[in-house]
């Protein structure tokens, strides 16, 4: 760890990210202000984004984001880091996206990235993707809080495509 990934308070992040929550009235908005405020409060997580699942297509859809756009706004089950957490359906952890093949890149500036997968009454519904422009930029206190937040965020998802 260097001092670009100095953690947060993740336990103070996850109270305020569930007033977030509470605070968006629609499901989509409330993943928004999550994106938003952990892209604003943690300064090493420089994308933060939700993929919302379509099972029958074994599709990503991007959903709110926080950070530069991406061009990988659809994303087949099996393809780059967040597509095989999809056929995994377990989180992955990528200390150095340069030494990955099967990775996708949003921007040269990335090098690791965290994707934890929502559940919902046990299906698979949505990833909270993160990049990192530091290596070796998660560990297990960001897994811990990721997976926290995405109990919370599951009732939120709005996959109804
Ligand atoms: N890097 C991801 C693609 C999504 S962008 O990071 C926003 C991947 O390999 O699946």
């Amino acid at each position: 760890m260097n001092g670009d990934t100095c953690k947060p308070d993740f336990e103070a992040l996850y109270t305020h990210a569930r007033a977030e929550i509470a605070r968006g009235t629609d499901r989509g908005v409330s993943l928004q202000l999550v994106a938003s405020l952990l892209h604003r409060e943690v300064p090493y997580y420089d994308w933060v984004g939700f993929y919302l699942a379509v099972p029958r297509e074994r599709l990503l859809v991007l959903g709110p984001f926080e950070g530069e756009p991406t061009e990988h706004v659809h994303i087949p089950y099996g393809r780059g880091i967040c597509g095989q957490a999809a056929e995994r359906l377990d989180t992955f952890v990528v200390d150095d996206v340069l030494g990955e093949d099967n990775y996708l890149a949003c921007s040269v500036s990335v090098r690791s990235e965290i994707v934890v997968p929502v559940f919902r009454e046990g299906l698979f519904v949505a990833e909270i993707d993160i990049d990192s422009h530091s290596p070796e930029a998660f560990d297990g206190s960001d897994r811990a809080f990721l997976d926290r937040l995405a109990t919370v965020v599951a009732p939120h998802v709005r996959n109804d495509f």
